[in-house]
């Protein structure tokens, strides 16, 4: 209908993409071919109903199953290069793409095997798909501190094309407050910073996102809403928000898209943007999410319209070239 034309016309922004959860089934099953790798699978059926949970740690236990199969900086490549082709389609105009070093090197990759992969299509994007980028690289917080010390030393010869880092992976037990000292000395290199909050953790650890890691921009923060004053200061901050309905459905954050909280956080003030998290894992890509979220909780053309603005303004992009998009 209508809405869904102004969907597909409007220039976008994704600032919450996982690059490991773009891996289709199509794409898991050849890229075992190509390298070898064992998979539990027999048929890319067996994987379409692998790829089925109904919270965060039943997903990530498939998503780092999955990302085995990623071996060369041409798997990286590819990878990278069929999301970027898939969101030209949908309009997408700029992306800020995470990615999990340690689901890598924790497997014996080199740290330059992913990210060397990565760049590539990433750098080839605007003269290919019209798309520009910024690269951000995620700790997992199931790990030690320790470990994404660790990570950040690696990351040391690219630090001038990561743009910022991030906290991913199983949130609840492994609050902000773990990974203060390390956000402290991505802060001094003059990274950007991130967090995942509020997706399935209490509104302490947006508090503690806020306050001990000092982000710029939180990744869901759905669970902010429980809290008047915690959304408040949200609100007053500019703080955007990274949220991702039809993942937000798949991991149960809401038991059905009605009940989802889009339409509320707008009217709240808050700058929340639409994303897809993973979404070969949950079912669509960008205009999916917002032709789902818009028919499920009933937006309408202007509110749309802000989520497409929301997602330039909210990119760390310098102004004169968000205004390009607006
Ligand atoms: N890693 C990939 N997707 C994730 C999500 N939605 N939450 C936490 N960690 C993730
Ligand atoms: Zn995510």
């Amino acid at each position: 209908d209508d809405l869904d034309a102004l969907i597909a016309a409007l220039p976008k922004a994704e600032l919450h993409l996982h690059l490991e959860g773009s891996l289709e089934p199509e794409q898991l099953m050849m890229f075992a071919e190509r390298n070898g790798v064992d998979i539990p699978f027999k048929t890319l059926e067996d994987v379409r109903a692998a790829y089925d949970f109904s919270n965060l740690q039943d997903f990530l236990d498939i998503y780092y199953q999955g990302m085995s199969v990623l071996q060369t900086e041409a798997d990286f490549h590819d990878l990278t290069d069929a999301y970027l082709k898939r969101v030209a389609a949908d309009n997408v105009r700029h992306v800020e793409v995470f990615f999990d070093p340690q689901g890598h090197t924790e497997r014996g990759l080199p740290f330059d095997v992913p990210i060397g992969g990565i760049l590539k299509a990433l750098d080839a994007a605007e003269e290919k798909y019209g798309i520009t980028y910024r690269l951000i690289m995620c700790f997992l917080r199931h790990l030690p501190e320790e470990d994404a010390f660790e990570t950040l030393a690696q990351a040391e010869p690219w630090l001038d094309r990561i743009h910022g880092v991030g906290l991913d992976s199983s949130e609840v037990g492994h609050p902000p407050s773990k990974f203060e000292r390390v956000f402290a000395a991505a802060r001094e290199k003059g990274l950007k910073l991130v967090a995942h909050a509020g997706e399935e953790g209490p509104p302490d650890y947006v508090y503690e996102a806020l306050d001990l890691l000092k982000i710029d921009r939180i990744d869901h923060g759905n669970r902010s809403l429980e809290d008047d004053a915690l959304t408040a200061r949200i609100r007053e901050a500019g703080l955007t928000l990274t949220v991702c309905p039809l993942s937000n459905l798949s991991l149960c954050v809401v038991d059905d898209l009605k009940d989802h909280p889009m339409k509320k956080m707008l009217a709240l003030g808050l700058k929340a943007t639409i994303n897809s998290d993973d979404p070969a894992y949950f079912g669509g890509y960008m205009n999916q999410n917002f032709r789902e979220t818009a028919k499920a909780v009933g937006l309408t053309r202007e509110e749309i319209i802000q989520l497409a603005k929301n997602s330039f303004t909210g990119a760390f992009l310098p102004e004169a070239e968000q205004a390009r998009h607006l």
